[in-house]
């Protein structure tokens, strides 16, 4: 493959999604659509990449940041051919091929474009199409092809005669040019057309009146090249994506016990011989290590889950860690910043928010645990509560290592319980338990001896 760059557009206002949000940031397996075509331009190794924004330009630019880019901006969004023109000055200084892709066709492969670029390069054309033969080809923009067979233009669903669109073969938006013949042909696009925009497909029938080489180059899935316009698309889209997902961890050595009911994000890392069961949603940039097990019905998001860790059923996790062979849930919910030792036990009904527990040490029953540090080796007793917030402030619990908590203590912080010191079950501790001691604070019981006799007989005497 020669000298090839990309133009990537991502100006369009999406009107038939219905929404707020610009269509190409609109998510697929939980990341921006625009990310995929992108993600494919790279692979194939563009050596520059241009993404034309419009709409909502600054999140789409936000959306982006990270990549190595350049933006061009299409003020008013006048039609495809108007947004190329958008990315001219970006190459001025440039000679070769030019890949144009939507911002909305995130099933792309590299590997297709690949062939496609390849097909261009070899018979030296001016400008290559991706072309695809599909059942319902309503909406598209039409091949049309001369009696020969000779690719002539690309008629609009819209412009189309009832003879044209019948046609069957139809424009993907995927297109190969040569840099020189592209910027001066969009020149000549006109806007006589139903939309009354600078149709980019306008070149195919230019370069044919200059006499210059042109082909259609038809592609086998239709899904690949998919354009998202609506909410159905999206939804389409996105389950393939989710398959294509899910099929990936099981060839790297995830078992995914019924990937149908699976959901794994773009960004996910997986170890081998994890096991995740069935109605699991693992989100963000969430990464578990390997010989882990995710029993069904979890939620976990940007959080990163170790080896050997085991997360029973029905946990929302959420930007926490777990570190090796801990156990988590079932019903526990990792609230952000909370970290969960190695060999740690945090079990039902338990909440741990911007806490550490350390290695070892068991939070195992209806326990809240709020701005906390517990140690090594800690047995929190079932019930028990960090009072970490005033009604003003937050404030810290310290627990170190070894300390056995009995159940249903609450724990009003500022407060620390020093180094194997033991708290009486139901106690109330408001001021510093020193290592070693008993801290213990209860009413001490009280037992009325002979009590229901006392009391019949003063019910006989009335
Ligand atoms: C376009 C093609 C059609 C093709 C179809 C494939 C045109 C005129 N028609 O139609 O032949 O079959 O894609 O999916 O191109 N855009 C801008 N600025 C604009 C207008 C559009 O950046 O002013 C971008 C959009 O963000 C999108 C792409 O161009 O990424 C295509 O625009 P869209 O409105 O989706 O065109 P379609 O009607 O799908
Ligand atoms: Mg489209």
């Amino acid at each position: 493959m020669n000298k090839i760059t990309a133009i990537i557009l991502a100006a369009g206002m999406g009107t038939r999604m219905k929404s707020e949000l610009v269509k190409v940031l609109h998510p697929v397996a939980g990341i921006p659509m625009l990310l995929y075509p992108l993600k494919a331009a790279q692979e194939i190794g563009c050596s520059r990449i241009v993404i034309v924004v419009g709409h909502q330009k600054d999140k789409v630019e936000e959306a982006v940041k990270n990549e190595n880019v350049l933006i061009a901006y299409q003020e008013e969004t006048l039609g495809s051919g108007h947004a190329v023109m958008a990315a001219k000055k970006c190459f001025e200084d440039f000679e070769g091929d030019v890949l144009i892709l939507c911002g909305d066709v995130p099933l792309i492969n590299s590997r297709t474009l690949e062939t496609f670029i390849n097909k261009h390069q070899i018979r030296d054309c001016a400008v290559s199409v991706l072309s695809i033969v599909i059942d319902n080809p309503f909406g598209y923009g039409r091949i049309v092809r001369d009696v020969k067979g000779c690719f002539t233009g690309i008629i609009e669903e819209k412009d189309a005669t009832d003879e044209q669109r019948k046609i069957s073969e139809i424009n993907t938006g995927i297109y190969c040019c040569k840099a020189s013949f592209l910027f001066e042909a969009l020149k000549n696009v006109k806007t006589d057309n139903k939309q009354g925009e600078y149709y980019l497909p306008d070149i195919v029938s230019i370069a044919v009146g200059s006499e210059q080489k042109v082909q259609a180059i038809e592609t086998e899935d239709s899904l690949e090249v998919k354009g998202v316009n609506d909410r159905v698309d999206l939804s389409e889209v996105e389950k393939e994506m989710r398959k294509r997902i899910n099929l990936f961890h099981m060839k790297e050595g995830v078992t995914i016990i019924d990937p149908l009911s699976t959901i794994i994000d773009a960004e996910v890392k997986i170890g081998r011989d994890t096991v995740v069961y069935p109605n699991n949603t693992i989100k963000g940039k969430s990464s578990i290590g390997s010989g882990s097990i995710i029993e069904p019905n979890s939620v976990i998001t940007g959080s990163v889950i170790g080896n050997h860790v085991h997360i029973k059923p029905s946990c929302v996790i959420q930007e926490a860690s777990v570190s090796d062979h801990a156990a988590v849930g079932p019903f526990a919910h990792l609230r952000p910043q909370a970290n969960v030792g190695e060999d740690a036990r945090v079990g039902n009904y338990v909440e741990i928010k911007k806490s550490t527990i350390g290695k070892g040490s068991k939070v195992s029953h209806l326990t809240y645990i709020g701005d906390s540090i517990v140690g090594e080796g800690v047995n929190v007793g079932a019930g028990t509560i960090t009072c970490n917030y005033d009604g003003k402030n937050k404030h810290q619990t310290i627990i170190e290592d070894g300390v056995f908590i009995g159940s249903n203590t609450a724990l009003v912080a500022p407060v620390k319980i020093g180094k194997n010191a033991l708290i009486g079950a139901g106690s109330t501790i408001t001021k510093d338990v020193p290592g070693k001691a008993l801290g213990v604070s209860r009413v001490r019981q009280v037992n009325y001896n002979n009590y229901f006799k006392a009391a019949s007989k003063k019910d006989s005497e009335k």
